[in-house]
């Protein structure tokens, strides 16, 4: 199977709901959920997702939110120890948990490693205090530098996650907030950073108050971009900068058109079931999916992609890569306008190879203005 297989398990709640963030995450309240509870359900689904593909080896399995870290290590460990039951694991399986260094300490985080997780994906957003606070983080920088060097001793791979573009960010600013970045880099040898472009999502707090974002938001991303490739971090997907051999195995199955599992409220998944693309997505609400899992199953849509949507989806997925994708790689080549490419080429927005679709940095820049025309 390209692309291989993977496990990826959503954790709905975080401490405080950030006023960015668009994510299906919940603000705790005073009742901590029951970790019993929530850990029978996530079993009882991937006992029924097993069913489906029982034999194939996990090669990730990726704890995202919402806020992970807040979970017990023990539920952690429970979930892993039944995710290694259920599938084979390959011998270098990435196992992946978001953490916000608000919710990290060293007992934790020597829980998280104990039970199995080996990459830490640590949420520092901003080495900045002044935006930390802007962005209604729970840390200040100061904490996020504390638990990235606490995560470099406990786990072998550990990856950064900021945002950019932010307002108020201007040229020089993020200069100096990226000698800051790579200077913690250089001490915890992070291998992987995320540094994604701030948007303002429909429907959040920050949507509403309707900041000014830097007019310059393409070349501060260009200057990011030039920098990274300098401290030996090429990018390698539009927001994913590695050392090379570092890249999210877990992130590249949904960029290369590989299958996974999404369990947990509001995860999606993709499976490949003879021959057929599968497309799952389970409830959004955490109380209705912790109830459904617990009882019926907690999958709430199924639609078998027809080969032009499989194909539209994994060139929309496929273009975000540095390296791009084969020609071969859609099950229905023919929905590439050839003229289109051609332009697209002699526009410097597509590099010029025969079989393969690769976007140039320009048109990486303009991947919405590319995708559209590239279609027949
Ligand atoms: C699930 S969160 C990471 C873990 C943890 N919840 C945290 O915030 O530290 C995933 C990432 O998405 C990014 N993100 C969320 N909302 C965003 C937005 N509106 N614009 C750009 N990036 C965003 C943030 O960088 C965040 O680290
Ligand atoms: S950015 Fe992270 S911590 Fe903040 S609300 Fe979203 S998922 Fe939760």
């Amino acid at each position: 199977m390209p692309g291989g297989f993977g496990l990826y398990l959503h954790w709905p709640f975080c401490r405080a709901k950030c006023p960015y963030c668009d994510f299906n995450s919940h603000p705790l309240g005073p009742a901590a959920p029951d970790p019993d509870q929530w850990a029978r359900a996530y079993v009882a689904e991937m006992n029924r997702a097993a069913a489906l593909t029982g034999g194939r080896t996990l090669g990730s399995i990726f704890l995202g939110g919402g806020t992970p870290s807040l979970m017990p290590p023990a539920l952690v460990g429970r979930l892993l120890d039944h995710a290694a039951r259920l599938w084979p694991l390959a011998d270098d399986c990435e196992i992946t948990l978001e953490a916000n260094p608000g919710t990290v300490d060293t007992a934790n985080l020597k829980g998280f490693a104990a039970s199995g997780i080996n990459r830490l994906s640590l949420g520092l957003q901003a080495l900045d205090d002044a935006a930390l606070k802007a962005l209604g983080r729970i840390h200040d920088s100061a904490q996020g530098i504390a638990a990235a060097r606490q995560a470099a001793h406990l786990f072998p791979r550990l990856s950064l996650d900021l945002m950019i573009a932010r307002p108020g960010q201007t040229a020089a600013t993020l200069a100096d907030e990226l000698d800051r970045l790579f200077a913690l880099i250089a001490d915890t040898g992070a291998e992987h950073i995320s540094l994604y472009q701030l948007t303002l999502e429909p429907g959040t707090a920050l949507h509403a108050a309707n900041p000014a974002l830097p007019d310059d938001a393409d070349q501060l991303y260009i200057q990011t971009v030039a920098r990274c490739r300098d401290a030996g971090l090429p990018l390698y997907e539009i927001s994913n900068f590695a050392r090379p051999g570092a890249a999210s195995r877990h992130n590249l199955l949904y960029w290369q058109g590989g299958d996974w599992l999404g369990l947990g409220p509001g995860a999606h998944g993709r499976l490949t079931l003879e021959d057929q693309r599968h497309a799952l997505g389970q409830h959004r609400d955490p109380a209705t999916w912790l109830a459904t899992a617990l009882e019926e199953g907690a999958t709430t849509d199924h639609t078998i992609l027809s080969r032009q949507e499989d194909s539209e989806e994994r060139l929309m997925m496929g273009l975000r890569l540095a390296q791009g994708l084969p020609l071969a790689a859609l099950p229905d080549p023919a929905i590439i306008d050839p003229q289109a490419k051609q332009s697209l080429v002699a526009e410097g927005l597509l590099a010029d190879t025969p079989n393969h679709l690769q976007t140039t940095d320009q048109g990486r820049l303009l991947l919405d203005h590319v995708l559209p025309r590239l279609l027949r």
